[in-house]
């Protein structure tokens, strides 16, 4: 029994409210064109203590995620991914509370992991057979090992410039992958001539509302790994936004729940400095981000996103929380993986490098303070990356 308590979805920008029994996409009221948020019963009586005992992974807080009927869960073990101390590299810009949340571990070697888990899932229990996205490449990996597991058919547009083992993992598990000549953002443009009936449902980055429910549950798990409190900063690798905007709404949902004080938390975005339209619209003050065009490559396939759907709620996201945005650059993160690898033992991705590369710049701006606890997310494995990153050792 799951007894979750969705109970509706509402636009977060306008508060138009969608009936959750239906298939959904974003909210189209007036041209608002903002992401979808999944909405639960929040009041107190859930006791934060009964997910101890329960699996170790994010469907651990089943009440709170959107999935009704157990059977329609589609799982290969992701998340309850290790919360890792690593007091020699903190050491080395003299701060002793630095954790990196290792996502690498995930099934499908990253982060995307949790939110293609719970979009299929979702898509399973509305009875939809066909899925389709554009990627930078770990979430179409993603994409086809849940729709291999649920018996659905995926449809996978993906860079040119993606590393080859993207592509073939998504071969491996049945999808049909298309590649393009240009930018995640080109992708999203021959899917949608493509899919000229609409028969294929598009889990496009924040255009369902449920790969935001799998993300959330990183904050879910930051806050229970850390006795049930939530660290002073979190610095998140931003493409489309959904993890940072997913982990600041799972600290809003705990506290309103009972199971945390109210976070004090100040979320931080880093870009790539070849592609950083939210980093610009934040310097701006801006309430939303335009689209950066023509970016270059970058080690960091993750980060080339030149237009994020989600931008107005990355964006308050990060005045809600007093945060910041910030960029490195590919040689950053080349240098950043070096000394995780040396200091830690973890092989992070180029974006898992960018988090730490971000993290000493805000120290020696002391916007962060040598005593404050700070997460880095690791968001996937460097295994997927060599091709980009060989010329390092
Ligand atoms: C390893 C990695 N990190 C970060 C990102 C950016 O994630 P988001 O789109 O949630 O901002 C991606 C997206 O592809 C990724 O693959
Ligand atoms: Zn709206």
């Amino acid at each position: 029994m799951i007894n979750s308590r969705f109970t509706h979805l509402e636009c977060p920008y306008c508060g138009e409210i969608y009936n959750k029994d239906q298939v959904q996409t974003y909210c189209t009221k007036d041209d608002c064109n903002t992401p979808l948020v999944a909405r639960y019963d929040l009041s107190p009586g859930l006791d934060k203590n009964m997910v101890k005992f329960r699996k170790s992974t994010m469907w651990r807080y089943k009440e709170v995620l959107p999935v009704e009927k157990e059977e329609n869960i589609v799982c290969l073990g992701e998340g309850m991914t290790p919360l890792l101390h690593v007091p020699k590299l903190g050491e080395t810009i003299g701060m002793p509370n630095v954790y990196i949340k290792d996502e690498g571990v995930n099934p499908t070697g990253s982060f995307k992991s949790r939110g293609l888990s719970m979009a299929i899932s979702k898509a399973k229990e509305y009875g939809l057979t066909a899925i389709s996205l554009p990627t930078a490449g770990n979430a179409g990996s993603a994409t086809s090992a849940y729709c291999a597991k649920a018996g659905m058919d995926a449809y996978v547009y993906m860079p040119e410039a993606t590393p080859l083992v993207f592509q073939m993992d998504c071969k491996i598990m049945g999808a049909k992958v298309t590649t393009i000549d240009g930018t995640i953002k080109d992708c999203g443009a021959q899917l949608k001539k493509d899919n000229v009936d609409g028969q294929w449902f598009d889990v496009s980055t924040l255009k369902e509302p449920y790969r935001i429910e799998g993300k959330k549950t990183m904050g879910y798990e930051i806050a229970e790994q850390m006795e049930w409190k939530t660290p002073d900063v979190v610095v998140y690798p931003t493409g489309g936004g959904t993890g940072l905007i997913g982990i600041w709404k799972a600290f809003k949902e705990m506290a309103e729940l009972g199971w945390i004080e109210p976070a004090k938390t100040r979320m931080v975005v880093v870009q790539v400095d070849i592609c950083d339209p939210i980093v610009q619209a934040f310097e701006a003050g801006s309430d939303t981000a335009g689209i950066y065009e023509n970016p270059d490559v970058t080690i960091a396939n993750g980060l080339r996103v030149p237009a994020a759907f989600g931008h107005r709620l990355i964006l308050m996201t990060l005045k809600e929380s007093n945060g910041y945005a910030i960029t490195v650059s590919d040689e950053d993160m080349r240098n950043g993986i070096k000394e995780i690898a040396k200091n830690e033992g973890i092989f992070v991705s180029p974006e898992g490098a960018a988090v730490w590369e971000a993290l000493k710049k805000l120290r020696a701006m002391d916007w962060v303070k040598a005593d404050e606890s700070v997460v880095l997310l690791n968001t996937g494995s460097a295994y997927k990356y060599i091709e980009n990153i060989e010329g390092i050792v």
